[in-house]
C-alpha cells in the first residue's frame, strides 16, 4: 500500500474543518458536519504515511498531523499497539474520533456527586470507519482501548484546540484526578502541501 498516494485527502479535511470554524457554527453543527467530513476521511486508508502510523511496543502513540495556525484545532493519529489503552481522561474541548484501521473499545465515564469517576453505560466497540464525538457538553470523560490483542489499530482525532497544549485531567483508579498535557510523539509533520508534485505525477 502506498500510504503517500493521497495527501490531498488530509489537506481537504483541514480545509473543511477550518471552514466550519470560520463560519463560527454551533458545536452541534461542528460535530455533525465535522463528523461527516471525518467519516469520509477515514473511509479511505491510502493517505496516512507510515511514519505517522508506527506503533510503539510500550505506549500508544499520538502523532500530530496538522495544527491550525491559530490553534483552533489539531488533527492527530492515535496508533494503538496490541492491547494498549489510554487512562480514563477528559479533553475540555470538543473532539472527533474516527477509526482508520482496526477497531477500538470506548468506555464513557462520569463523576458522581462526590467527584469519583464511575463508568457511564456500557463499552462500545468502534469498527473501522466509525466516528464519535466527545466534549464537555456531550460527555467528556472516557477510556479508549485497542479492541485487538494481536494487531495495531489507528484512529484519527480532531480537537477544538492544539491538544498538545491543553491542560486536562486523567482519573486514576485510586480516585482523584491528575492534571496533564498530552503532547505529541513526533517532531516532524507530514507535508500535505506539495501540490506541484501531485500535479506532476497525476
Ligand atoms: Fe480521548
Amino acid at each position: 500500500m502506498n500510504t503517500l498516494s493521497r495527501p490531498d485527502r488530509l489537506r481537504t479535511f483541514v480545509g473543511q474543518i477550518a471552514a466550519l470554524l470560520d463560519a463560527d457554527v454551533a458545536e452541534t453543527q461542528l460535530i455533525d458536519a465535522g463528523g461527516a467530513h471525518l467519516r469520509e476521511l477515514v473511509s479511505h486508508d491510502d493517505w496516512l504515511p507510515d511514519a505517522w502510523a508506527r506503533a510503539d511496543p510500550v505506549r500508544y502513540q499520538q502523532y500530530l498531523l496538522h495544527a491550525d495556525s491559530r490553534q483552533r484545532f489539531s488533527i492527530v493519529s492515535f496508533v494503538w499497539g496490541p492491547g494498549q489503552s489510554t487512562p480514563v481522561h477528559d479533553h475540555t474541548v470538543w473532539g472527533l474520533i474516527g477509526v482508520l484501521r482496526g477497531a477500538e473499545v470506548a468506555q464513557d465515564y462520569c463523576l458522581d456527586k462526590g467527584g469519583t469517576v464511575i463508568a457511564n453505560g456500557v463499552a462500545r466497540r468502534l469498527e473501522t470507519g466509525a466516528v464519535e464525538a466527545v466534549s464537555p457538553r456531550v460527555g467528556d470523560i472516557h477510556r479508549v482501548s485497542n479492541a485487538y490483542e494481536d494487531r495495531v489499530s489507528i484512529s484519527i482525532h480532531v480537537y477544538g484546540a492544539n491538544i498538545g497544549a491543553v491542560s486536562r485531567s486523567v482519573y486514576p483508579a485510586e480516585g482523584g484526578r491528575k492534571t496533564f498535557i498530552s503532547g505529541y510523539s513526533n517532531d516532524v509533520l507530514p507535508n500535505i502541501w506539495n501540490v506541484s508534485k501531485e500535479i506532476a505525477f497525476s
